[in-house]
Protein backbone atom coordinates (compact mmCIF):
# COMPACT_ATOMS: atom_id res chain seq x y z
CA UNK A 1 0.00 0.00 0.00
CA UNK A 2 2.99 2.68 0.69
CA UNK A 3 4.44 1.59 -2.20
CA UNK A 4 1.29 2.09 -4.46
CA UNK A 5 1.23 5.79 -2.73
CA UNK A 6 4.80 5.97 -3.46
CA UNK A 7 3.89 5.47 -7.34
CA UNK A 8 1.17 8.04 -7.60
CA UNK A 9 -1.58 6.25 -6.20
CA UNK A 10 -4.21 7.49 -3.76
CA UNK A 11 -5.16 4.40 -1.22
CA UNK A 12 -7.37 3.49 1.50
CA UNK A 13 -5.85 0.96 3.58
CA UNK A 14 -7.93 -1.81 5.55
CA UNK A 15 -7.40 -3.78 7.84
CA UNK A 16 -10.22 -5.60 10.61
CA UNK A 17 -7.41 -5.24 13.32
CA UNK A 18 -8.42 -2.04 14.81
CA UNK A 19 -5.57 -1.32 16.98
CA UNK A 20 -2.87 -2.51 13.44
CA UNK A 21 -5.02 0.59 11.56
CA UNK A 22 -4.43 3.19 14.92
CA UNK A 23 -0.92 2.19 15.14
CA UNK A 24 -0.25 3.23 11.16
CA UNK A 25 -2.31 6.35 11.43
CA UNK A 26 -0.01 6.63 14.24
CA UNK A 27 3.17 6.41 11.62
CA UNK A 28 4.47 3.27 13.12
CA UNK A 29 5.82 0.70 11.14
CA UNK A 30 4.68 -2.90 12.22
CA UNK A 31 7.35 -4.60 10.73
CA UNK A 32 10.97 -4.43 10.26
CA UNK A 33 11.00 -3.45 6.05
CA UNK A 34 13.96 -1.11 5.15
CA UNK A 35 12.76 2.36 3.68
CA UNK A 36 8.91 1.56 4.95
CA UNK A 37 8.88 3.61 7.56
CA UNK A 38 10.20 6.90 5.43
CA UNK A 39 7.63 5.93 2.92
CA UNK A 40 4.68 5.78 5.44
CA UNK A 41 5.90 9.32 6.94
CA UNK A 42 5.41 10.48 3.23
CA UNK A 43 2.10 9.41 2.09
CA UNK A 44 0.26 8.98 5.56
CA UNK A 45 -2.54 11.50 5.14
CA UNK A 46 -1.44 12.22 2.09
CA UNK A 47 -2.19 9.89 -0.87
CA UNK A 48 -2.26 6.76 1.98
CA UNK A 49 -5.31 6.77 4.49
CA UNK A 50 -6.06 4.20 6.99
CA UNK A 51 -9.49 2.62 7.56
CA UNK A 52 -11.66 -0.41 9.43
CA UNK A 53 -14.60 -0.42 6.57
CA UNK A 54 -14.44 -2.42 3.99
CA UNK A 55 -17.50 -0.97 2.41
CA UNK A 56 -16.36 2.44 2.70
CA UNK A 57 -13.35 1.76 1.36
CA UNK A 58 -14.38 0.15 -1.87
CA UNK A 59 -17.14 2.72 -2.32
CA UNK A 60 -14.78 4.97 -3.03
CA UNK A 61 -11.81 3.19 -5.27
CA UNK A 62 -11.71 1.72 -8.75
CA UNK A 63 -9.64 -0.95 -7.90
CA UNK A 64 -9.66 -3.71 -4.78
CA UNK A 65 -6.34 -5.29 -3.57
CA UNK A 66 -7.04 -8.89 -1.74
CA UNK A 67 -4.06 -8.81 0.68
CA UNK A 68 -5.21 -10.95 3.41
CA UNK A 69 -3.52 -14.07 4.97
CA UNK A 70 -3.64 -17.07 3.24
CA UNK A 71 -2.21 -19.59 6.24
CA UNK A 72 -1.53 -23.28 5.74
CA UNK A 73 -4.17 -25.74 6.82
CA UNK A 74 -3.71 -28.96 8.42
CA UNK A 75 -3.70 -30.65 5.17
CA UNK A 76 -0.96 -28.41 3.84
CA UNK A 77 -3.68 -26.40 1.40
CA UNK A 78 -3.90 -23.38 1.31
CA UNK A 79 -6.53 -21.91 3.49
CA UNK A 80 -8.84 -19.49 1.96
CA UNK A 81 -11.16 -18.73 4.64
CA UNK A 82 -9.72 -15.24 4.67
CA UNK A 83 -10.23 -14.19 0.88
CA UNK A 84 -13.54 -15.62 1.32
CA UNK A 85 -14.65 -13.97 4.00
CA UNK A 86 -13.36 -10.40 2.63
CA UNK A 87 -14.39 -11.03 -0.64
CA UNK A 88 -18.35 -11.25 0.99
CA UNK A 89 -17.87 -8.32 2.61
CA UNK A 90 -16.00 -6.65 -0.39
CA UNK A 91 -19.42 -7.66 -2.79
CA UNK A 92 -22.28 -6.25 -0.35
CA UNK A 93 -20.32 -2.50 -1.14
CA UNK A 94 -20.04 -2.89 -5.41
CA UNK A 95 -22.39 -0.26 -6.46
CA UNK A 96 -20.40 0.71 -9.44
CA UNK A 97 -17.84 -1.25 -11.81
CA UNK A 98 -14.74 -2.77 -9.75
CA UNK A 99 -11.40 -4.59 -10.34
CA UNK A 100 -11.01 -7.13 -7.93
CA UNK A 101 -7.51 -8.04 -7.67
CA UNK A 102 -6.51 -11.30 -5.88
CA UNK A 103 -2.26 -10.36 -4.41
CA UNK A 104 -2.71 -13.02 -1.80
CA UNK A 105 -0.65 -15.95 -2.45
CA UNK A 106 -3.33 -18.34 -3.42
CA UNK A 107 -3.72 -21.90 -5.56
CA UNK A 108 -4.27 -21.63 -9.46
CA UNK A 109 -8.43 -21.28 -9.79
CA UNK A 110 -8.40 -18.72 -6.68
CA UNK A 111 -9.68 -16.32 -9.07
CA UNK A 112 -13.23 -18.24 -9.91
CA UNK A 113 -13.62 -19.35 -6.67
CA UNK A 114 -13.28 -15.01 -6.20
CA UNK A 115 -15.87 -14.58 -8.83
CA UNK A 116 -18.21 -17.29 -7.37
CA UNK A 117 -17.79 -15.66 -3.96
CA UNK A 118 -18.55 -12.34 -5.26
CA UNK A 119 -21.66 -13.31 -7.09
CA UNK A 120 -23.30 -15.40 -4.78
CA UNK A 121 -22.63 -12.25 -2.00
CA UNK A 122 -24.66 -9.88 -4.11
CA UNK A 123 -22.27 -8.57 -6.73
CA UNK A 124 -24.12 -8.05 -10.28
CA UNK A 125 -22.28 -9.88 -13.23
CA UNK A 126 -20.78 -7.40 -15.14
CA UNK A 127 -20.22 -5.14 -12.14
CA UNK A 128 -16.27 -6.60 -11.36
CA UNK A 129 -13.78 -8.41 -13.05
CA UNK A 130 -11.30 -10.41 -10.94
CA UNK A 131 -7.37 -10.24 -11.17
CA UNK A 132 -4.66 -11.93 -10.29
CA UNK A 133 -1.55 -10.31 -9.50
CA UNK A 134 1.27 -12.07 -7.63
CA UNK A 135 3.44 -10.35 -5.71
CA UNK A 136 7.05 -11.77 -5.50
CA UNK A 137 8.68 -9.14 -3.17
CA UNK A 138 10.73 -10.93 -0.38
CA UNK A 139 10.98 -9.55 3.14
CA UNK A 140 13.86 -7.08 3.86
CA UNK A 141 13.68 -5.44 0.86
CA UNK A 142 9.89 -5.59 -0.25
CA UNK A 143 10.36 -2.19 -0.87
CA UNK A 144 12.64 -1.98 -3.71
CA UNK A 145 11.41 -5.39 -4.62
CA UNK A 146 8.29 -3.49 -5.13
CA UNK A 147 9.91 -0.73 -7.21
CA UNK A 148 12.54 -2.05 -9.22
CA UNK A 149 10.50 -5.65 -10.05
CA UNK A 150 12.28 -8.38 -12.13
CA UNK A 151 8.88 -8.33 -13.78
CA UNK A 152 5.35 -7.55 -12.65
CA UNK A 153 3.17 -10.39 -13.43
CA UNK A 154 -1.11 -9.60 -13.74
CA UNK A 155 -3.78 -12.50 -15.00
CA UNK A 156 -6.65 -11.17 -16.55
CA UNK A 157 -9.60 -12.69 -18.27
CA UNK A 158 -10.70 -9.52 -20.07
CA UNK A 159 -9.41 -6.36 -21.95
CA UNK A 160 -10.68 -4.06 -19.93
CA UNK A 161 -8.87 -5.60 -16.71
CA UNK A 162 -5.94 -5.51 -18.57
CA UNK A 163 -6.19 -1.66 -18.97
CA UNK A 164 -6.75 -0.98 -15.85
CA UNK A 165 -3.91 -3.07 -14.47
CA UNK A 166 -1.17 -1.59 -17.17
CA UNK A 167 -2.70 1.56 -16.22
CA UNK A 168 -1.97 0.78 -12.31
CA UNK A 169 1.36 -0.42 -12.73
CA UNK A 170 2.47 2.76 -15.32
CA UNK A 171 4.67 4.65 -13.17
CA UNK A 172 7.21 2.03 -12.98
CA UNK A 173 6.66 0.51 -16.91
CA UNK A 174 6.63 4.08 -18.53
CA UNK A 175 9.82 4.71 -16.25
CA UNK A 176 8.72 8.19 -15.30
CA UNK A 177 8.82 6.80 -11.57
CA UNK A 178 12.61 6.43 -11.78
CA UNK A 179 12.86 9.73 -13.19
CA UNK A 180 11.69 11.50 -10.23
CA UNK A 181 13.88 13.53 -7.94
CA UNK A 182 12.85 11.35 -4.63
CA UNK A 183 12.93 7.85 -5.39
CA UNK A 184 13.60 5.04 -3.08
CA UNK A 185 17.21 3.80 -4.51
CA UNK A 186 17.64 1.34 -6.54
CA UNK A 187 18.52 -2.55 -4.87
CA UNK A 188 21.53 -3.05 -7.70
CA UNK A 189 19.54 -3.52 -11.26
CA UNK A 190 19.94 0.14 -13.10
CA UNK A 191 16.29 -0.58 -14.19
CA UNK A 192 14.90 2.08 -16.05
CA UNK A 193 11.39 0.76 -17.39
CA UNK A 194 9.63 -2.45 -15.26
CA UNK A 195 8.31 -5.16 -17.16
CA UNK A 196 4.57 -6.29 -17.10
CA UNK A 197 3.58 -10.32 -18.31
CA UNK A 198 0.11 -10.24 -19.33
CA UNK A 199 -1.54 -13.61 -19.06
CA UNK A 200 -4.55 -15.08 -17.87
CA UNK A 201 -5.54 -15.85 -14.39
CA UNK A 202 -4.49 -19.25 -13.81
CA UNK A 203 -1.55 -18.98 -15.54
CA UNK A 204 -0.57 -16.08 -13.19
CA UNK A 205 -1.44 -18.23 -9.90
CA UNK A 206 0.55 -20.72 -11.47
CA UNK A 207 3.71 -18.74 -12.13
CA UNK A 208 3.75 -16.88 -8.04
CA UNK A 209 3.35 -20.82 -6.77
CA UNK A 210 5.64 -22.40 -8.97
CA UNK A 211 8.16 -19.29 -8.87
CA UNK A 212 8.47 -20.29 -5.26
CA UNK A 213 8.40 -23.58 -5.18
CA UNK A 214 11.34 -23.68 -8.04
CA UNK A 215 13.49 -21.15 -5.54
CA UNK A 216 12.86 -23.52 -2.75
CA UNK A 217 14.26 -26.26 -4.77
CA UNK A 218 17.46 -24.40 -5.72
CA UNK A 219 17.98 -23.97 -2.08
CA UNK A 220 17.02 -27.75 -0.88
CA UNK A 221 19.15 -28.68 -4.21
CA UNK A 222 22.37 -26.89 -3.29
CA UNK A 223 22.05 -27.85 0.65
CA UNK A 224 22.10 -31.71 -1.18
CA UNK A 225 25.29 -30.91 -3.00
CA UNK A 226 26.77 -29.35 -0.02
CA UNK A 227 26.61 -32.52 1.92
CA UNK A 228 28.26 -34.62 -0.80
CA UNK A 229 30.83 -31.44 -0.49
CA UNK A 230 31.60 -31.79 2.62
CA UNK A 231 31.64 -35.46 2.77
CA UNK A 232 34.43 -35.17 -0.32
CA UNK A 233 36.07 -32.66 1.26
CA UNK A 234 35.32 -30.05 -1.81
CA UNK A 235 34.17 -26.42 -1.14
CA UNK A 236 30.67 -25.74 -1.88
CA UNK A 237 31.51 -21.72 -1.95
CA UNK A 238 33.90 -22.84 -4.98
CA UNK A 239 31.50 -25.59 -6.47
CA UNK A 240 28.55 -22.63 -6.74
CA UNK A 241 30.96 -20.55 -8.33
CA UNK A 242 30.95 -22.71 -10.83
CA UNK A 243 27.64 -23.75 -10.92
CA UNK A 244 26.29 -20.36 -10.65
CA UNK A 245 28.43 -18.86 -13.66
CA UNK A 246 26.85 -21.08 -16.40
CA UNK A 247 24.10 -18.46 -17.22
CA UNK A 248 21.45 -20.62 -17.55
CA UNK A 249 21.61 -21.43 -13.81
CA UNK A 250 22.96 -18.29 -12.00
CA UNK A 251 24.12 -17.39 -8.88
CA UNK A 252 21.41 -16.38 -6.93
CA UNK A 253 19.92 -18.24 -4.55
CA UNK A 254 23.05 -21.11 -4.26
CA UNK A 255 23.92 -20.31 -0.81
CA UNK A 256 24.15 -23.39 1.24
CA UNK A 257 23.03 -23.06 4.80
CA UNK A 258 20.13 -24.33 7.08
CA UNK A 259 17.79 -24.25 5.44
CA UNK A 260 15.03 -21.95 3.83
CA UNK A 261 12.46 -20.46 6.23
CA UNK A 262 9.86 -17.82 6.47
CA UNK A 263 6.32 -17.35 5.92
CA UNK A 264 6.19 -18.36 2.28
CA UNK A 265 8.70 -21.35 1.02
CA UNK A 266 7.43 -23.59 3.85
CA UNK A 267 4.29 -22.99 3.26
CA UNK A 268 4.00 -22.34 -0.68
CA UNK A 269 5.47 -25.83 -1.96
CA UNK A 270 3.71 -27.54 0.83
CA UNK A 271 0.29 -25.57 -0.71
CA UNK A 272 1.50 -26.48 -4.22
CA UNK A 273 1.88 -30.18 -4.07
CA UNK A 274 -1.53 -30.36 -2.48
CA UNK A 275 -2.46 -28.54 -5.75
CA UNK A 276 -1.02 -30.87 -7.77
CA UNK A 277 -2.09 -33.59 -5.86
CA UNK A 278 -6.20 -32.20 -6.10
CA UNK A 279 -5.01 -32.89 -10.21
CA UNK A 280 -3.87 -36.13 -9.76
CA UNK A 281 -0.46 -35.50 -10.33
CA UNK A 282 2.42 -36.55 -7.78
CA UNK A 283 5.02 -33.99 -7.50
CA UNK A 284 7.48 -36.44 -5.94
CA UNK A 285 10.03 -33.64 -6.72
CA UNK A 286 8.60 -31.29 -3.79
CA UNK A 287 8.37 -33.94 -1.03
CA UNK A 288 11.80 -34.37 -1.86
CA UNK A 289 12.73 -30.57 -1.95
CA UNK A 290 11.15 -30.58 1.77
CA UNK A 291 13.23 -33.31 3.46
CA UNK A 292 15.98 -32.35 2.19
CA UNK A 293 15.34 -28.50 3.72
CA UNK A 294 14.24 -30.60 7.30
CA UNK A 295 17.18 -32.47 6.87
CA UNK A 296 19.25 -29.61 7.25
CA UNK A 297 18.51 -28.74 10.16
CA UNK A 298 18.98 -31.64 11.74
CA UNK A 299 22.54 -32.27 9.89
CA UNK A 300 23.55 -28.76 11.41
CA UNK A 301 22.72 -29.83 15.48
CA UNK A 302 24.69 -32.97 14.54
CA UNK A 303 27.46 -30.85 13.48
CA UNK A 304 27.29 -28.87 16.98
CA UNK A 305 27.33 -31.71 18.91
CA UNK A 306 29.97 -33.71 17.31
CA UNK A 307 31.91 -30.60 17.56
CA UNK A 308 31.15 -30.29 21.00
CA UNK A 309 30.90 -34.22 21.52
CA UNK A 310 28.07 -34.03 24.14
CA UNK A 311 25.30 -31.13 24.48
CA UNK A 312 24.06 -31.75 27.61
CA UNK A 313 25.37 -28.55 30.27
CA UNK A 314 27.12 -26.69 27.04
CA UNK A 315 26.02 -23.01 26.79
CA UNK A 316 26.60 -22.03 23.34
CA UNK A 317 25.86 -18.08 21.80
CA UNK A 318 23.66 -18.22 18.84
CA UNK A 319 23.34 -15.45 16.17
CA UNK A 320 20.35 -14.76 14.48
CA UNK A 321 16.61 -16.03 14.97
CA UNK A 322 15.15 -14.36 12.01
CA UNK A 323 14.20 -16.97 9.56
CA UNK A 324 16.93 -14.73 7.09
CA UNK A 325 18.70 -11.73 7.47
CA UNK A 326 17.43 -8.00 7.48
CA UNK A 327 13.90 -8.95 8.54
CA UNK A 328 12.16 -9.56 12.59
CA UNK A 329 10.26 -12.51 11.10
CA UNK A 330 10.64 -16.00 13.36
CA UNK A 331 8.22 -18.06 10.89
CA UNK A 332 9.58 -21.18 10.37
CA UNK A 333 12.71 -20.06 11.18
CA UNK A 334 15.52 -22.91 11.15
CA UNK A 335 16.93 -21.12 13.70
CA UNK A 336 14.00 -20.99 16.25
CA UNK A 337 13.48 -25.04 15.84
CA UNK A 338 17.59 -25.29 16.22
CA UNK A 339 17.50 -23.81 19.25
CA UNK A 340 14.81 -25.71 20.78
CA UNK A 341 16.63 -28.87 19.77
CA UNK A 342 19.32 -27.85 21.28
CA UNK A 343 17.40 -26.93 24.57
CA UNK A 344 15.90 -30.10 24.17
CA UNK A 345 19.03 -31.95 24.32
CA UNK A 346 20.26 -29.92 27.23
CA UNK A 347 22.31 -26.95 26.46
CA UNK A 348 21.32 -23.53 27.51
CA UNK A 349 21.62 -20.37 24.66
CA UNK A 350 22.92 -16.65 24.64
CA UNK A 351 21.18 -15.51 22.10
CA UNK A 352 21.47 -12.25 19.84
CA UNK A 353 19.82 -10.88 16.67
CA UNK A 354 19.48 -7.19 15.61
CA UNK A 355 15.29 -7.16 15.05
CA UNK A 356 14.11 -10.56 16.04
CA UNK A 357 14.60 -11.04 19.82
CA UNK A 358 11.35 -9.21 20.83
CA UNK A 359 9.26 -11.90 18.27
CA UNK A 360 11.44 -14.79 19.55
CA UNK A 361 10.51 -13.88 23.53
CA UNK A 362 7.34 -14.83 22.28
CA UNK A 363 7.87 -18.37 21.89
CA UNK A 364 11.15 -19.84 23.18
CA UNK A 365 11.23 -21.19 26.58
CA UNK A 366 12.24 -18.92 29.39
CA UNK A 367 14.54 -21.52 30.81
CA UNK A 368 17.67 -21.60 29.47
CA UNK A 369 17.46 -18.55 27.02
CA UNK A 370 19.24 -15.66 27.93
CA UNK A 371 18.87 -12.66 25.78
CA UNK A 372 22.32 -10.75 24.48
CA UNK A 373 22.40 -7.24 23.88
CA UNK A 374 25.47 -7.46 21.55
CA UNK A 375 27.39 -10.40 19.47
CA UNK A 376 30.03 -10.35 21.91
CA UNK A 377 27.69 -10.19 25.16
CA UNK A 378 26.60 -13.87 23.55
CA UNK A 379 29.96 -14.92 22.97
CA UNK A 380 31.23 -14.12 26.42
CA UNK A 381 31.61 -17.51 28.41
CA UNK A 382 29.66 -19.97 25.62
CA UNK A 383 31.15 -22.85 24.97
CA UNK A 384 30.66 -22.89 20.85
CA UNK A 385 29.20 -19.90 18.74
CA UNK A 386 26.61 -20.97 16.09
CA UNK A 387 25.72 -18.63 13.62
CA UNK A 388 22.38 -19.40 12.55
CA UNK A 389 20.76 -16.34 10.34
CA UNK A 390 22.61 -14.38 7.42
CA UNK A 391 22.53 -10.84 8.74
CA UNK A 392 25.19 -8.78 7.48
CA UNK A 393 26.50 -7.63 10.88
CA UNK A 394 27.08 -11.21 11.31
CA UNK A 395 29.74 -11.37 8.50
CA UNK A 396 32.05 -8.74 10.06
CA UNK A 397 32.94 -9.77 13.75
CA UNK A 398 35.74 -8.50 15.41
CA UNK A 399 36.88 -12.63 15.58
CA UNK A 400 40.06 -11.96 18.12
CA UNK A 401 37.81 -10.07 20.28
CA UNK A 402 35.06 -13.41 19.78
CA UNK A 403 38.05 -15.71 20.54
CA UNK A 404 39.09 -13.85 24.05
CA UNK A 405 35.73 -14.15 24.58
CA UNK A 406 34.38 -18.18 24.49
CA UNK A 407 35.78 -20.83 26.37
CA UNK A 408 36.59 -22.91 23.62
CA UNK A 409 37.58 -21.27 20.04
CA UNK A 410 34.88 -23.02 18.30
CA UNK A 411 32.12 -21.14 15.46
CA UNK A 412 30.08 -23.48 13.73
CA UNK A 413 28.81 -21.48 11.17
CA UNK A 414 24.65 -22.24 9.38
CA UNK A 415 25.10 -19.52 7.26
CA UNK A 416 28.74 -19.85 5.19
CA UNK A 417 29.62 -16.19 6.16
CA UNK A 418 33.28 -16.51 6.51
CA UNK A 419 36.04 -17.70 4.66
CA UNK A 420 37.75 -20.65 7.07
CA UNK A 421 41.16 -19.18 6.64
CA UNK A 422 39.99 -15.90 8.84
CA UNK A 423 38.43 -17.66 11.08
CA UNK A 424 41.62 -19.97 11.87
CA UNK A 425 43.93 -16.80 11.44
CA UNK A 426 42.26 -15.60 14.49
CA UNK A 427 42.70 -18.97 15.77
CA UNK A 428 38.97 -20.07 15.77
CA UNK A 429 38.32 -23.60 15.22
CA UNK A 430 35.57 -23.44 12.05
CA UNK A 431 32.82 -25.25 11.00
CA UNK A 432 30.52 -24.52 8.30
CA UNK A 433 28.08 -25.95 5.89
CA UNK A 434 29.34 -27.81 2.52
CA UNK A 435 33.08 -27.34 3.27
CA UNK A 436 35.98 -28.50 5.30
CA UNK A 437 36.70 -27.55 8.91
CA UNK A 438 39.10 -24.63 9.12
CA UNK A 439 41.84 -25.76 12.28
CA UNK A 440 44.18 -23.65 13.46
CA UNK A 441 48.09 -24.69 12.71
CA UNK A 442 48.38 -25.17 16.94
CA UNK A 443 45.21 -27.20 17.11
CA UNK A 444 44.91 -29.58 15.16
CA UNK A 445 45.20 -32.99 17.11
CA UNK A 446 41.91 -31.07 19.03
CA UNK A 447 39.64 -32.31 15.90
CA UNK A 448 38.29 -35.85 14.87
CA UNK A 449 40.12 -37.80 12.28
CA UNK A 450 37.13 -37.45 9.60
CA UNK A 451 36.87 -33.67 10.43
CA UNK A 452 40.96 -33.19 10.01
CA UNK A 453 40.27 -34.97 6.29
CA UNK A 454 38.51 -32.53 5.38
CA UNK A 455 39.86 -29.80 6.31
CA UNK A 456 43.55 -31.11 4.39
CA UNK A 457 40.93 -31.25 1.49
CA UNK A 458 40.20 -27.95 1.59
CA UNK A 459 43.25 -26.29 2.32
CA UNK A 460 44.86 -28.01 -1.31
CA UNK A 461 41.48 -26.91 -2.82
CA UNK A 462 42.27 -23.14 -1.74
CA UNK A 463 45.50 -23.74 -2.94
CA UNK A 464 44.91 -24.88 -6.28
CA UNK A 465 42.44 -22.14 -6.53
CA UNK A 466 44.91 -19.59 -5.60
CA UNK A 467 46.91 -21.12 -8.51
CA UNK A 468 49.41 -22.56 -5.58
CA UNK A 469 48.91 -26.02 -4.92
CA UNK A 470 51.14 -28.75 -2.96
C1 LIG B 1 10.24 -15.45 -0.74
C2 LIG B 1 10.42 -15.19 -2.24
O1 LIG B 1 11.81 -14.95 -2.52
C3 LIG B 1 9.57 -14.02 -2.69
O2 LIG B 1 9.69 -13.85 -4.10
C4 LIG B 1 8.12 -14.28 -2.31
O3 LIG B 1 7.30 -13.18 -2.66
C5 LIG B 1 8.00 -14.57 -0.82
O4 LIG B 1 8.87 -15.65 -0.46
P1 LIG B 1 11.12 -14.39 1.54
O5 LIG B 1 10.24 -15.36 2.25
O6 LIG B 1 11.15 -12.98 2.02
O7 LIG B 1 10.74 -14.33 -0.02
O8 LIG B 1 12.59 -14.98 1.64
P2 LIG B 1 13.79 -15.32 0.64
O9 LIG B 1 14.73 -14.19 0.56
O10 LIG B 1 13.31 -15.88 -0.63
O11 LIG B 1 14.49 -16.50 1.49
C6 LIG B 1 13.75 -17.65 1.86
C7 LIG B 1 14.58 -18.58 2.70
O12 LIG B 1 15.58 -19.22 1.91
C8 LIG B 1 15.31 -17.91 3.86
O13 LIG B 1 15.20 -18.73 5.00
C9 LIG B 1 16.75 -17.84 3.39
O14 LIG B 1 17.67 -17.89 4.46
C10 LIG B 1 16.85 -19.10 2.54
N1 LIG B 1 17.87 -19.02 1.48
C11 LIG B 1 17.74 -18.13 0.46
C12 LIG B 1 18.95 -19.88 1.52
O15 LIG B 1 19.10 -20.70 2.43
N2 LIG B 1 19.88 -19.81 0.50
C13 LIG B 1 19.77 -18.93 -0.53
O16 LIG B 1 20.65 -18.93 -1.40
C14 LIG B 1 18.68 -18.06 -0.56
Amino acid sequence: MACFAEIGHDVISVDNDAAKIDALQRGETPIHERHLPELLQRHRNVRLQFSTSVRDAVAASEAVFICVGTPQSQTGEADLSFVEAVASEIAAAISDQKTIIEKSTVPVRTCEGLRKTLLLNGAQAGSFSVVSNPEFLREGTAVSDFLYPDRIVVGVDDEASAAVMQEIYRPLTSGSYYEGTRVVPPSACGLTKARIIVTNAKSAELIKHASNAFLAMKVSFINAVANISESVGADITQVCTGIGSDSRIGPKFLNAGIGYGGSCFPKDVQAFQAVAEQCGYDFGLLTEVMRINIGQRRRFVKKVRSALWTLRGKRLAVLGLAFKGDTDDIRESPAIEIIETLLREGSTVRVYDPAAAEKALRVLPTTGVVFAADPYEAAADSDALLILTEWPEFANLELTRIRTLLKYPIVIDGRNLYEPQQMTEAGLIYHSIGRGVGIPQDMSSVVHGSDREAMLHDSFAVSQAAGGGR
